[in-house]
């Protein structure tokens, strides 16, 4: 198990528009491998290359749904439908949410890790996820289309007790 660093935001290499992989090679074998670690570790449901600081089109994601861990090269979202409203949040910007809109299902299209070509439909927080970490590949952060983002933890402490 290798763990690498997230790097936070305002670090340049998250605004990159990342490099499509052209050969799948043993280095990209233990890039997904760490990035799955290093996602588990911090608790994460989501990771883009570039959250640790390599401008590579590779995430991993596992939202704890029928899925397990998804490990995707060069994704591409080729259908979106729908529209959900929710709260987000990412490794690369600690201590802030903010609600986003983002399509209800997707239809992403990627190699994995043999280099085989293959589909993937998601709906709700599978759809989200792919659509944080793809985004991220676009240099895109979900701060950039969040409305009212806030300190989760400075809300939780205003909201009192629980009735
Ligand atoms: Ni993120």
């Amino acid at each position: 198990m290798a763990l690498r660093i997230i790097v936070k935001d305002p670090d340049p290499v998250l605004r990159e528009v990342a490099n499509p992989v052209s050969k799948i090679t043993p280095n990209i074998h233990k890039l997904l491998t760490d990035m799955a670690d290093t996602m588990y570790d911090a608790d994460g449901v989501g990771l883009a290359a570039p959250q640790i600081g390599i401008s590579k089109r590779v995430i991993v994601v596992d939202v704890g749904d029928e899925h397990g861990l998804v490990e995707m090269i060069n994704p591409e979202i080729v259908e979106k439908e729908g529209e959900q409203v929710g709260a987000e949040g990412c490794l690369s910007i600690p201590n802030l949410n903010g609600e986003v809109k983002r399509a209800f299902k997707v239809r992403v299209k990627a190699l994995d890790r043999e280099g085989n070509p293959f589909e993937l439909v998601g709906e709700e927080l599978m759809a989200r996820a792919l659509q944080h970490e793809i985004d991220h590949l676009n240099g895109i952060l979900f701060t950039d289309l969040a409305t009212n983002l806030y300190d989760p933890n400075a809300r939780r402490r205003n909201e009192g007790p629980r009735r």
